[in-house]
């Protein structure tokens, strides 16, 4: 082989990348400027919110300034000023600072403004609002895997809001991203997840569990670690099993109690299973909400036949079927089936209710249904985002496909025992 002909296969090995000698960069190169600013339910909704945001290294404090979210216009240092704490993460070719601060001791049904950073390098003010501290009406959202390309997710999102702005929070089952594939590193996929949904994650806080694409390494998929994103890049509540700081954790909102579970950490480890379930049980067990929601990334019943989430369902079944869960909402099979099974010893007749479960996807990423179906409800190839409404004793699901159109719906209506009926919603009420 002559001069000429190494030197052009070496300049192609490098355009590919097949030399793994040159780290790729991410497209979003971090700067003094607070980005990727999102709200996190942490603790009591009513009192705490939590806000995370990341800059480059250059930024050596982190604040955020809050304040009532006065009608006139207000100086910056009208506001209190809260320290909290920063962590750096390098990967994908930059070292990235994320900043976390925990508003506490904020008042019930209150609207506030804050901004984090501080001087030129401040943020503009967003507005959010704490939950009240009883049992008032309240919606949110709910989106299935958003993994994978922005191009499609990003007005699921988008639609999503403008529809509900003022939801409580919107909660995602897993696989927001795709945990680095060979077209996108993981920075990449963030900044995507971020671009798609704007100031959206500023003024409506996330709750999310990680799914199995969240444990994903670029390099090596079968490795098993968290994605290095995660806990920096959010600042979700800490109150589950040892080891499981957020990515299982529980919080009660204005009469319901959500239970986040992280079950690929439970399908990999019979300790973090039973751990899990333990601590689940407790949950249930002692529980003042009227209402009890569910939510992980791996369903019970797959609509996929090769797929069997056998741990999640043989370790959180029984406890979902002895107390009575209201709702199981998950993802993972990209696809949407709602179905329902009654309690345990308990014949379904007319309107009776069991547990209703539900699998749905908000990305363009697809799988077929061809598992036998336990479904009453099912789409493909359908991506959908999910509103879910409570107000005293009636809980109203609706499921909205890309064009904004009514895909599935259903009330439960909570009897004086307990047990819930199944309906129709009536036209046009949350
Ligand atoms: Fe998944
Ligand atoms: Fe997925």
């Amino acid at each position: 082989m002559n001069r000429f002909a190494i030197a052009l296969i070496s300049a192609l090995l490098l355009i590919s990348g097949e030399t793994g000698a040159q780290e790729r960069i991410t497209n979003y190169i971090p700067s003094a400027k607070p980005e990727r600013i999102v709200l996190n339910i942490n603790g009591d909704p009513a009192a705490t919110m939590a806000v995370t945001w990341r800059t480059d290294t250059t930024v050596t404090e982190s604040l955020a300034q809050i304040i009532f979210n006065l009608p006139t216009v207000f100086p910056a240092d009208s506001a209190s000023t809260v320290k909290g704490s920063w962590q750096d993460v390098t990967a994908d070719g930059v070292t990235a600072r994320f900043h976390s601060v925990i508003f506490t001791g904020l008042r019930p049904a209150t609207t506030y403004a804050y901004r984090v950073g501080s001087g030129s390098g401040a943020s503009e003010w967003f507005t959010f609002k704490t939950a009240e501290a009883g049992n008032d009406p309240f919606t949110f959202l709910w989106l299935g895997d958003s993994q994978g390309p922005i191009s499609l997710y990003a007005r699921v999102i988008r639609h999503a809001y403008r529809t509900t702005p003022d939801a409580a929070f919107v909660l995602y089952t897993g696989d927001l991203v795709d945990g680095g594939s060979s077209a996108k590193l993981q920075d990449d996929e963030w900044g995507d997840w971020h671009r798609a949904a704007g100031f959206i994650f500023s003024e409506v806080p996330v709750v999310a569990t990680p799914g199995n694409h969240e444990f994903y390494d670029p390099q090596v998929r079968q490795k098993r670690d968290l994605n290095r994103f995660w806990r920096p890049g959010f600042t979700l509540p800490g109150n589950g099993p040892a080891g499981l700081e957020e990515t299982a954790y529980s919080f009660d909102y204005q009469g319901v109690r959500f239970i986040i579970v992280s079950s690929d950490e439970m399908l990999r480890s019979e300790d973090l299973a039973r751990s899990q379930a333990a601590w689940v049980e407790g949950l249930l067990k002692d529980n003042p909400c009227r209402w009890t929601v569910m939510a992980f990334h791996h369903p019970f019943f797959s609509t996929s036949a090769r797929r069997d989430n056998k741990v999640v369902r043989e370790s959180l079944k029984p406890l979902v079927d002895k107390y009575g869960v209201d709702l199981v909402l998950t993802g993972h099979d990209h696809t949407y089936a709602r179905g329902m099974t009654l309690p345990e010893g308990v014949i379904g007749k007319g309107n009776q209710a069991g547990t209703v479960y539900v699998v749905s996807v908000s990305g363009s990423k697809m799988y077929q249904q061809d598992a036998d179906q336990w479904w009453e409800s099912g789409l493909i190839n359908t991506q959908l985002w999910q509103t879910i409404s409570v107000d005293g004793n009636r809980l109203t699901y609706r499921a909205y496909d890309a064009s904004g159109a009514v895909a599935d719906q259903f009330m439960l209506t909570k009897k004086k025992d307990g047990r819930n009926r199944i309906g129709v919603p009536p036209v046009n009420k949350k």
